[in-house]
Protein backbone atom coordinates (compact mmCIF):
# COMPACT_ATOMS: atom_id res chain seq x y z
CA UNK A 1 0.00 0.00 0.00
CA UNK A 2 1.35 3.32 -0.81
CA UNK A 3 1.03 6.36 1.28
CA UNK A 4 -0.52 9.32 -0.68
CA UNK A 5 -0.83 12.52 0.66
CA UNK A 6 -2.41 14.35 3.47
CA UNK A 7 -5.84 14.75 3.65
CA UNK A 8 -6.70 15.45 7.07
CA UNK A 9 -4.41 17.07 9.67
CA UNK A 10 -6.25 16.86 13.36
CA UNK A 11 -4.90 17.41 16.50
CA UNK A 12 -4.40 13.98 17.64
CA UNK A 13 -3.99 12.13 14.22
CA UNK A 14 -3.65 12.50 10.85
CA UNK A 15 -5.08 10.81 7.40
CA UNK A 16 -3.59 9.90 4.35
CA UNK A 17 -4.88 8.66 1.31
CA UNK A 18 -3.60 5.68 -0.51
CA UNK A 19 -3.20 4.35 -3.87
CA UNK A 20 -6.73 2.41 -3.22
CA UNK A 21 -9.09 5.17 -3.99
CA UNK A 22 -10.80 3.43 -0.81
CA UNK A 23 -8.18 3.15 2.11
CA UNK A 24 -6.70 5.42 3.93
CA UNK A 25 -4.11 5.69 6.13
CA UNK A 26 -4.98 6.84 9.74
CA UNK A 27 -1.46 8.20 12.06
CA UNK A 28 -1.75 8.37 15.93
CA UNK A 29 0.27 11.61 16.69
CA UNK A 30 1.84 11.36 20.60
CA UNK A 31 -0.31 14.75 21.01
CA UNK A 32 -3.20 15.06 23.32
CA UNK A 33 -6.61 17.66 23.36
CA UNK A 34 -8.74 18.19 26.05
CA UNK A 35 -12.30 20.73 26.16
CA UNK A 36 -12.56 21.30 22.78
CA UNK A 37 -8.71 21.88 22.53
CA UNK A 38 -8.65 24.24 25.15
CA UNK A 39 -5.81 21.70 27.13
CA UNK A 40 -3.46 20.38 25.09
CA UNK A 41 -0.17 18.00 26.16
CA UNK A 42 2.57 15.42 23.98
CA UNK A 43 3.01 12.48 25.34
CA UNK A 44 5.60 10.36 24.41
CA UNK A 45 4.65 7.07 23.20
CA UNK A 46 0.88 7.85 23.22
CA UNK A 47 0.35 7.93 19.87
CA UNK A 48 1.61 4.04 19.11
CA UNK A 49 -0.47 2.80 22.47
CA UNK A 50 -3.90 4.43 20.84
CA UNK A 51 -2.87 3.21 17.63
CA UNK A 52 -2.56 -0.10 19.20
CA UNK A 53 -5.42 -0.38 21.48
CA UNK A 54 -7.38 1.10 18.72
CA UNK A 55 -6.54 -2.15 16.35
CA UNK A 56 -7.42 -4.46 18.68
CA UNK A 57 -10.87 -2.80 19.70
CA UNK A 58 -12.06 -2.35 16.62
CA UNK A 59 -10.91 -5.50 14.97
CA UNK A 60 -13.17 -7.38 18.21
CA UNK A 61 -15.97 -5.64 17.14
CA UNK A 62 -15.65 -6.54 13.12
CA UNK A 63 -15.09 -10.26 14.19
CA UNK A 64 -18.07 -9.90 16.09
CA UNK A 65 -20.72 -8.49 13.35
CA UNK A 66 -20.27 -5.08 14.02
CA UNK A 67 -18.10 -3.41 10.84
CA UNK A 68 -16.11 -1.02 11.65
CA UNK A 69 -13.35 0.89 9.28
CA UNK A 70 -10.50 -0.66 10.39
CA UNK A 71 -8.50 -3.08 8.10
CA UNK A 72 -5.26 -3.94 9.69
CA UNK A 73 -1.76 -2.18 11.60
CA UNK A 74 0.61 -1.03 8.85
CA UNK A 75 2.89 0.82 11.37
CA UNK A 76 3.96 1.44 14.92
CA UNK A 77 1.18 4.35 14.65
CA UNK A 78 -0.22 3.51 11.81
CA UNK A 79 -3.30 2.09 10.64
CA UNK A 80 -5.01 1.27 7.52
CA UNK A 81 -8.85 1.96 7.31
CA UNK A 82 -11.46 1.75 4.79
CA UNK A 83 -12.55 5.40 3.62
CA UNK A 84 -15.63 6.85 4.44
CA UNK A 85 -17.72 9.52 3.92
CA UNK A 86 -18.35 11.59 7.76
CA UNK A 87 -21.52 11.81 9.11
CA UNK A 88 -20.91 14.48 11.52
CA UNK A 89 -22.30 13.27 14.57
CA UNK A 90 -20.79 11.65 17.81
CA UNK A 91 -22.65 8.62 19.52
CA UNK A 92 -22.23 8.74 23.05
CA UNK A 93 -23.17 5.31 25.27
CA UNK A 94 -22.92 5.82 29.02
CA UNK A 95 -23.17 2.53 30.55
CA UNK A 96 -22.22 4.39 34.38
CA UNK A 97 -22.13 8.32 34.63
CA UNK A 98 -19.04 10.19 34.61
CA UNK A 99 -17.15 13.61 33.66
CA UNK A 100 -19.40 16.24 32.17
CA UNK A 101 -22.69 14.31 32.43
CA UNK A 102 -22.32 13.36 36.04
CA UNK A 103 -22.00 17.14 36.79
CA UNK A 104 -24.72 18.37 34.02
CA UNK A 105 -27.68 15.95 35.33
CA UNK A 106 -26.64 16.14 39.68
CA UNK A 107 -24.88 12.72 40.49
CA UNK A 108 -21.84 11.60 41.76
CA UNK A 109 -19.00 10.42 39.39
CA UNK A 110 -19.53 6.62 38.31
CA UNK A 111 -23.21 7.00 39.06
CA UNK A 112 -25.53 3.76 38.18
CA UNK A 113 -28.61 4.60 36.42
CA UNK A 114 -31.21 2.00 35.61
CA UNK A 115 -30.42 1.83 31.98
CA UNK A 116 -27.23 2.91 29.25
CA UNK A 117 -27.78 6.21 27.97
CA UNK A 118 -26.90 7.02 24.39
CA UNK A 119 -26.42 10.66 23.72
CA UNK A 120 -25.97 12.51 20.27
CA UNK A 121 -24.06 15.54 19.79
CA UNK A 122 -23.52 17.51 16.30
CA UNK A 123 -19.81 17.19 15.51
CA UNK A 124 -18.94 20.84 14.65
CA UNK A 125 -16.14 22.17 16.88
CA UNK A 126 -17.17 26.06 16.15
CA UNK A 127 -20.28 25.20 17.69
CA UNK A 128 -18.46 23.13 20.91
CA UNK A 129 -20.25 20.19 19.56
CA UNK A 130 -23.90 20.62 20.40
CA UNK A 131 -26.05 17.83 21.95
CA UNK A 132 -28.53 16.98 19.52
CA UNK A 133 -31.82 14.54 18.92
CA UNK A 134 -32.91 12.68 16.27
CA UNK A 135 -35.13 15.04 14.77
CA UNK A 136 -32.26 18.04 14.52
CA UNK A 137 -30.01 15.39 13.19
CA UNK A 138 -33.04 14.56 10.18
CA UNK A 139 -33.98 17.84 9.95
CA UNK A 140 -30.08 19.13 9.47
CA UNK A 141 -29.58 16.66 6.50
CA UNK A 142 -27.14 14.72 8.60
CA UNK A 143 -29.00 10.97 8.34
CA UNK A 144 -32.04 9.74 7.90
CA UNK A 145 -34.59 8.49 10.61
CA UNK A 146 -33.61 4.64 9.02
CA UNK A 147 -29.80 5.57 9.61
CA UNK A 148 -30.12 7.27 12.87
CA UNK A 149 -31.59 3.55 14.26
CA UNK A 150 -29.33 1.94 12.81
CA UNK A 151 -26.41 3.62 14.58
CA UNK A 152 -27.91 3.43 17.85
CA UNK A 153 -28.70 -0.20 17.46
CA UNK A 154 -24.91 -0.97 16.53
CA UNK A 155 -23.52 1.59 19.61
CA UNK A 156 -25.31 -0.64 21.72
CA UNK A 157 -23.85 -3.84 20.18
CA UNK A 158 -20.52 -2.24 20.17
CA UNK A 159 -21.01 -1.13 23.85
CA UNK A 160 -21.93 -5.22 24.54
CA UNK A 161 -19.18 -6.51 22.52
CA UNK A 162 -16.56 -4.05 24.13
CA UNK A 163 -18.06 -4.53 27.90
CA UNK A 164 -17.57 -7.98 27.67
CA UNK A 165 -14.27 -8.00 26.17
CA UNK A 166 -12.57 -5.47 28.75
CA UNK A 167 -14.28 -7.15 31.31
CA UNK A 168 -12.00 -9.72 30.76
CA UNK A 169 -9.26 -7.49 31.11
CA UNK A 170 -10.27 -6.66 34.27
CA UNK A 171 -11.60 -2.90 32.78
CA UNK A 172 -14.81 -1.63 33.30
CA UNK A 173 -16.06 -0.02 30.01
CA UNK A 174 -17.66 3.55 31.81
CA UNK A 175 -18.58 4.98 28.77
CA UNK A 176 -17.70 5.58 24.82
CA UNK A 177 -17.59 7.79 22.18
CA UNK A 178 -18.28 6.31 18.53
CA UNK A 179 -18.42 8.20 15.21
CA UNK A 180 -19.66 6.75 11.71
CA UNK A 181 -19.56 7.25 8.30
CA UNK A 182 -20.75 5.93 4.83
CA UNK A 183 -17.79 3.52 3.15
CA UNK A 184 -17.04 4.29 0.14
CA UNK A 185 -16.41 0.97 -1.25
CA UNK A 186 -20.23 0.03 -0.42
CA UNK A 187 -22.13 2.58 0.97
CA UNK A 188 -22.19 0.47 4.25
CA UNK A 189 -23.02 2.49 7.28
CA UNK A 190 -19.55 1.84 9.72
CA UNK A 191 -18.02 2.81 12.92
CA UNK A 192 -15.46 5.10 11.43
CA UNK A 193 -12.88 6.67 14.31
CA UNK A 194 -10.65 5.05 17.15
CA UNK A 195 -11.85 3.21 20.10
CA UNK A 196 -9.19 4.20 22.74
CA UNK A 197 -8.66 5.43 26.14
CA UNK A 198 -8.91 8.81 24.51
CA UNK A 199 -12.49 8.43 23.41
CA UNK A 200 -13.66 6.28 25.97
CA UNK A 201 -13.55 6.13 29.93
CA UNK A 202 -12.00 2.75 31.34
CA UNK A 203 -11.99 1.98 34.60
CA UNK A 204 -9.70 -0.84 36.19
CA UNK A 205 -12.41 -3.18 37.60
CA UNK A 206 -10.58 -3.96 40.82
CA UNK A 207 -9.15 -0.77 41.82
CA UNK A 208 -11.39 1.66 40.12
CA UNK A 209 -8.57 3.56 38.97
CA UNK A 210 -8.96 5.54 35.93
CA UNK A 211 -6.77 4.40 32.98
CA UNK A 212 -8.20 6.82 30.23
CA UNK A 213 -7.84 10.49 29.03
CA UNK A 214 -9.39 11.53 32.58
CA UNK A 215 -5.62 11.22 33.81
CA UNK A 216 -5.02 14.35 31.34
CA UNK A 217 -8.13 16.29 32.13
CA UNK A 218 -7.42 16.15 35.98
CA UNK A 219 -3.73 16.17 35.81
CA UNK A 220 -3.46 12.92 37.22
CA UNK A 221 -0.43 11.65 36.00
CA UNK A 222 0.77 8.43 34.50
CA UNK A 223 -1.02 9.27 31.08
CA UNK A 224 1.12 6.74 29.12
CA UNK A 225 1.90 4.36 31.98
CA UNK A 226 -2.02 3.94 32.21
CA UNK A 227 -2.61 3.43 28.19
CA UNK A 228 -0.03 0.58 28.15
CA UNK A 229 -1.79 -0.96 30.93
CA UNK A 230 -5.03 -1.12 29.05
CA UNK A 231 -3.19 -2.52 25.82
CA UNK A 232 -0.79 -4.71 27.64
CA UNK A 233 -4.06 -6.44 29.56
CA UNK A 234 -5.95 -6.63 26.12
CA UNK A 235 -2.79 -8.10 24.04
CA UNK A 236 -2.41 -10.93 27.05
CA UNK A 237 -6.10 -11.69 26.03
CA UNK A 238 -5.11 -12.24 22.15
CA UNK A 239 -2.23 -14.63 23.16
CA UNK A 240 -4.28 -16.49 25.00
P1 LIG B 1 -18.96 12.98 27.89
O1 LIG B 1 -19.38 12.56 29.26
O2 LIG B 1 -20.04 13.21 26.91
O3 LIG B 1 -18.12 14.32 27.92
P2 LIG B 1 -16.92 14.72 28.89
O4 LIG B 1 -15.68 14.13 28.31
O5 LIG B 1 -16.98 16.21 28.82
O6 LIG B 1 -17.22 14.20 30.25
O7 LIG B 1 -17.92 11.94 27.31
C1 LIG B 1 -18.23 10.59 27.19
C2 LIG B 1 -17.07 9.87 26.59
O8 LIG B 1 -16.91 10.22 25.23
C3 LIG B 1 -15.74 10.17 27.27
O9 LIG B 1 -15.03 8.96 27.41
C4 LIG B 1 -15.04 11.10 26.33
C5 LIG B 1 -15.62 10.75 24.99
N1 LIG B 1 -15.75 11.92 24.09
C6 LIG B 1 -14.85 12.08 23.05
O10 LIG B 1 -13.94 11.26 22.83
N2 LIG B 1 -15.00 13.16 22.23
C7 LIG B 1 -15.97 14.08 22.39
O11 LIG B 1 -16.05 15.06 21.59
C8 LIG B 1 -16.88 13.90 23.48
C9 LIG B 1 -17.97 14.90 23.73
C10 LIG B 1 -16.74 12.81 24.32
Amino acid sequence: MIKGEIIFDGNEKQVFATDDPDKVIFRYKDVTVAYNNIKRARFVGKGTLDNQISAILLDNLNKNGVETHFVEVTGDREQLCRKIEIIPLEIIVHNRLAGSLAQRIGVEEGFRGNNTIVELRYNNDDLDDPFINEDHAAALGLASYDELKYMHKQALKANKILTSLLHKAGIELIDMKLEFGRASDNGAIIISDEISPDTCRMWDEATGEKLDKDRFRYDLSDVVASYRTVYERLKQLEEK
